[in-house]
């Protein structure tokens, strides 16, 4: 058992979280990362209405009896979503942990807030944690720019942007982006984060609902296989590469927008993936191999260089 202040703090039993995925954080996967003993998150917009999220939610609960959170992301959009309305629908169904990502949330922090939810902002920068920290929120996920999905402009890796955050920011936080074994957990730990949160890692699982070619192929690819697309909108995604999406960063000069994309969002995580195993045995698996990790490998370090200086 690895306890730290995210466990604490979100009720779950391992320091792992399964951030918003959009069209793969579905009900399925969602409850097995819970039973698994990890956190999981509904991805809101991908239920088409609001009321198609409140049965969504629903259909969770069946599945399991463990806590899990529902993920609003809010981005630009030339036709926003109705955001209150599914800010409304995770609030009247009761949803006591919320995961924010995207622009200027604080009208939904607020109202999160107001009906005792716990807020996880996801960001990618520190003075956006800190700004998201000053707004509220209960805990902070930070992705590295490793990371599947939207890594920001700035380009700052994880191993540096985790202390740097960890060095400012004083509610918890989780590392994000590029963390997808036990290694990664070890790490993200050291670097004074509470936990990981994966994205990549649990798509290639059993319970994932993309087809299976898919996960095979994110098996088949390395750490080189995504392309960054978009930068010249300053609305970075990092997806995995294939020939679509070196077409799409062709089509890019002639304005593509995210949701042409969307199936094909992948990290570089990619590169540390061999297997589809269940979410059971991939959490389990990262906790228990951590836990030696720390026991073992490093545990064994610290002795060998206290006799070294005894001498
Ligand atoms: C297919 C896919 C879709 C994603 N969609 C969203 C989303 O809608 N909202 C969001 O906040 N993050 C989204 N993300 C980002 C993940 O929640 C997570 O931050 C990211 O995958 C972490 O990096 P990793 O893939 O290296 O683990 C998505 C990631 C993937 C792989």
């Amino acid at each position: 058992m690895i306890k730290t202040r995210f466990t604490e703090m979100f009720g779950v039993e391992h320091p792992i979280a399964q951030g918003g995925m959009q069209w793969v954080g579905r009900a399925g996967l969602v409850a097995a990362v819970a039973n698994a003993g990890a956190l999981g998150f509904i991805t809101a917009l991908t239920q088409p209405t609001p009321e198609d999220l409140t049965k969504e939610i629903a259909r969770c609960r069946d599945l399991t009896d463990k806590p899990f959170g529902v993920n609003l992301t809010i981005l630009p959009a030339i036709k926003p979503p109705p955001y209150a309305e599914y800010r409304q629908a995770i609030i009247e169904a009761g949803i006591k942990i919320v995961e924010t990502a995207g622009n200027k949330p604080q009208e939904h922090v607020d109202e999160f807030k107001k009906h005792g939810i716990k807020v996880l902002h996801k960001c990618t920068s520190v003075r956006h944690g800190l700004s998201a920290e000053r707004m509220g929120v209960d805990a902070i996920s930070i992705d590295g720019f490793e990371c599947a999905g939207h890594p920001g402009e700035d380009d700052v890796p994880g191993l540096i942007l985790i202390p740097a955050a960890a060095d400012k920011i004083k509610i918890p936080m989780i590392a994000s982006g590029g963390f997808g074994d036990a290694r990664g957990l070890v790490a993200a730990l050291a670097l004074g984060a509470e936990g990981i949160n994966m994205g990549t890692r649990f798509m290639a699982t059993v319970e994932s609902p993309i087809h299976e070619n898919v996960k095979q192929q994110m098996v088949e690819n390395d750490e080189r296989s995504t392309e960054l697309i978009f930068r010249t909108m300053r609305n970075t995604s990092r997806v995995a590469k294939n020939a679509i999406s070196i077409q799409v960063a062709q089509m890019e000069r002639e304005g593509a927008k995210f949701e042409d994309v969307r199936e094909l969002v992948a990290g570089q995580v990619q590169g540390l993936i061999n297997d589809i195993p269940t979410c059971a045995v991939l959490v389990s698996r990262i906790v228990s191999g951590a836990e030696e990790i720390i026991n073992g490998r490093l545990g064994g370090m610290v002795g060998k260089r206290v006799a070294v200086a005894a001498e």
